[in-house]
């Protein structure tokens, strides 16, 4: 028997370099090996999109890049939150077992809250919708980015309490974070993020890889002098984009001989060569206007059994159907 993982992402905006290398392609090379489940996550979505247009573009768009990627050809079911009504019901039975001074710890709630951000309920009980999402599949492993490391140890806690107040129903499942370049950094050395402005899209064309990558900040040094790989956004990125070439690039670093100019067009030009392909292939798919439909169907036929099944032991356990 596979073990099983699962995962998911919020369909908001175009996915980006850092979503691709922190987690969507673990999902593809992970898929192989394990029985693979990736959600698109449009009810946590709505914690910040409220416009119905964007919400279903986004939605499709997540799914053929997706698609794209070839998660689906590796055999991963990929499924829409929204289809399976067990997640909205498992989440408020954990909201009923967990206080509130440890749901404000959650950095996205402190984070929220710091700037001043009017936070919904939603968004305060967002790590308790992801709990349900990740137990109701009683999956061995969720590879998600680094960033997201503290809900996963809050669906961790949330399952542990459930079994110890009611019963054996839940598996502890445990996180999966890939540790090269756990954080990729965006153009202005922050994490690159939808929400910063400083991503590079996966799915970009090539003019705009080329005026991404030419807004990537870097010290003054000259193509001679020495340069330091430690905290170096570009070089950051060569590591992850450029692996045939690093070689050549550390040295250049680490002796000069290289400026940020010719770095940058080789990042540029390395990231074409990667795109390209998967946005050929988008786009193909983008033809066929049934693949939406069919690709959810088959998601749902296949994951929402183990949901009913765990929310079926789960509602005996609390006491709602005897
Ligand atoms: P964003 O910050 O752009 O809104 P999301 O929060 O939607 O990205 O993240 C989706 C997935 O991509 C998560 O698993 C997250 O950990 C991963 N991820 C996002 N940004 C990065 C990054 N800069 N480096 C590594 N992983 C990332
Ligand atoms: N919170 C995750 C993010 O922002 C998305 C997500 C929702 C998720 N439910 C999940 C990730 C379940 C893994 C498992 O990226």
């Amino acid at each position: 028997m596979k073990q099983r993982i699962l995962s998911g992402i919020k369909p908001t905006g175009r996915p980006h370099l850092g979503n691709y290398f922190g987690a969507m392609r673990q999902f593809v090379d992970m898929a192989g090996e394990f029985e693979t489940f990736v959600m698109v996550a449009n009810y946590h979505a709505l914690t910040t999109v409220h416009n119905k247009d964007v919400l279903v573009s986004d939605t499709k768009d997540l799914i053929l890049d997706y698609l794209a990627l070839g998660l689906r050809d590796k055999g991963a079911a990929i499924f829409l939150q929204s289809d399976i009504p067990e997640h909205t019901e498992m989440a408020w039975v954990f909201e009923c077992l967990t206080t509130v001074p440890y749901l404000m710890r959650a950095h996205a709630f402190k984070d929220a809250e710091g700037k001043g951000k009017e936070v919904s309920a939603g968004l305060f009980n967002y790590p308790l919708l992801m709990a349900a999402d990740i137990l109701l599949y009683q999956p061995d492993k969720v590879p998600v980015g680094k960033d997201q490391a503290q809900h996963i140890e809050y669906a961790r806690d949330t399952a542990e309490k459930f079994n110890r107040i009611f019963g054996e129903a839940f598996r502890v499942p445990e996180a999966h974070i890939q540790s090269e370049g756990s954080t990729v950094p965006g153009l202005d050395g922050k994490k690159m993020s939808k929400s910063y402005n400083n991503t590079i899209p996966l799915f970009a064309t090539d003019e705009e890889i080329d005026r991404a990558v030419a807004l990537i900040v870097t010290d003054s040094k000259k193509p001679d002098e020495p340069k330091s790989t430690q905290g170096d956004t570009l070089y950051a990125l060569h590591s992850l984009v450029s692996p045939h070439d690093l070689p050549m690039i550390t040295k250049a670093y680490e002796e000069g001989g290289m400026g940020y100019k010719d770095l940058k067009a080789l990042l540029a030009q390395n990231i074409k060569t990667m795109v390209a392909p998967l946005r050929e292939r988008r786009a193909a798919l983008a033809e066929d206007p049934h693949i939406i439909e069919e690709t959810l169907a088959h998601g749902r036929d296949t994951v929402r059994p183990i949901a009913q099944e765990t929310m079926r032991k789960a509602r005996e356990l609390i006491g709602v159907v005897w």
